[in-house]
């Protein structure tokens, strides 16, 4: 055998902690992440593991490590308003939860949202997440500035597997127009696995060109028109508003999304220089 393949055989047989180890320590000594498709590439990462997380655990202290924070506002959404309370960023044993609390019949939406602490523009951030097996609820992962500045991945909880009247199965993927009034960039794609199953990693590489959506590592959707290019925050969440066009619920028991991971890149640069890895 030549040596790539005897490094290959050698690398199935390290066990996977120490595969880990060495794949962060080689990553911590990187100057450039360049990614696949992308020209120029990255020069910060931010790596949030949640398996070591405890259900008796802080989320916020959690989060605030790793330059997260979880917000607490409330959103006038029709038919039913919905709030971002802090109570319902929790952790779980070795997940993040966020949780829509089952609706009582007035009131708010109780919902949850995490948001990073700084903004920046372009990134790469890649989320391994199980979706609510729960109807009724938005789960958003995405860029966001401002309604004509933001990329996003959504999940709609009553529609991942079979559409209704007004929205068709699947996951969303969306470039909002970057003017107001103008046509976005979306496209609503059918799930291969039932997303409440399992963890699945949802990623979105965005730079200047355009945002390219990948599921498990699979490319599937490449736009480059609507690419947003302002600086903002990257939002993760669960919510409801009861539209039954979009939403649908709000949700009759209690909803829970669970985040394993999250993996972000940003400091976006044109040029690669020093150590470059690949990612
Ligand atoms: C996505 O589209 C842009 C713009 O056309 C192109 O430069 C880039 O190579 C594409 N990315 C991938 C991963 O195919």
């Amino acid at each position: 055998m030549n040596l790539l393949t005897f490094a290959s055989a050698v690398s199935l047989l390290i066990p996977s902690a120490l595969g880990k180890q060495a794949l962060s320590s080689r990553r911590d000594s990187c100057d450039t992440y360049v990614l696949s498709g992308i020209s120029g590439g990255f020069t910060e990462q931010v790596s949030v593991d949640f398996t070591s997380a405890q259900s008796s655990g802080d989320a916020a202290n959690f989060l605030s490590q790793h330059g997260l924070s979880i917000s607490n506002y409330n959103v006038a959404s029709t038919p039913v308003a919905h709030d971002f309370v802090p109570a319902n960023v929790l952790l779980g044993n070795g997940v993040l939860q966020l949780k829509v609390t089952s609706y009582s019949g007035s009131g708010s939406v109780e919902s949850a949202e995490v948001v990073t602490d700084d903004t920046f523009a372009y990134a790469s951030v890649r989320t391994v997440l199980k979706s609510s097996a729960t109807f009724g609820v938005c789960e958003g992962n995405f860029f966001y500035l401002s309604d004509t500045q933001e990329t996003d991945i959504e999940i709609l909880t009553s529609t991942t597997l079979t559409g209704n009247d007004y929205v068709s199965a699947g996951v969303w993927m969306t470039n909002q127009a970057t003017v107001e009034g103008g046509t976005k960039t979306t496209d609503n794609v059918e799930f291969t696995f039932d997303p409440s199953q399992d963890f699945h990693e949802y990623r979105i590489d965005w730079s200047p060109l355009a945002t390219t959506f990948y599921i498990d590592g699979i490319q599937i959707n490449n736009f480059s028109d609507n690419v947003p290019w302002d600086s903002g925050y990257w939002i993760w969440n669960a919510w409801s508003s009861g539209d039954p066009y979009w939403s649908n619920g709000p949700p009759t028991a209690d909803s829970i999304t669970e985040i394993r991971s999250i993996e972000l890149y940003k400091g976006y640069t044109s040029t690669t220089s020093g150590t470059i890895c690949n990612v």
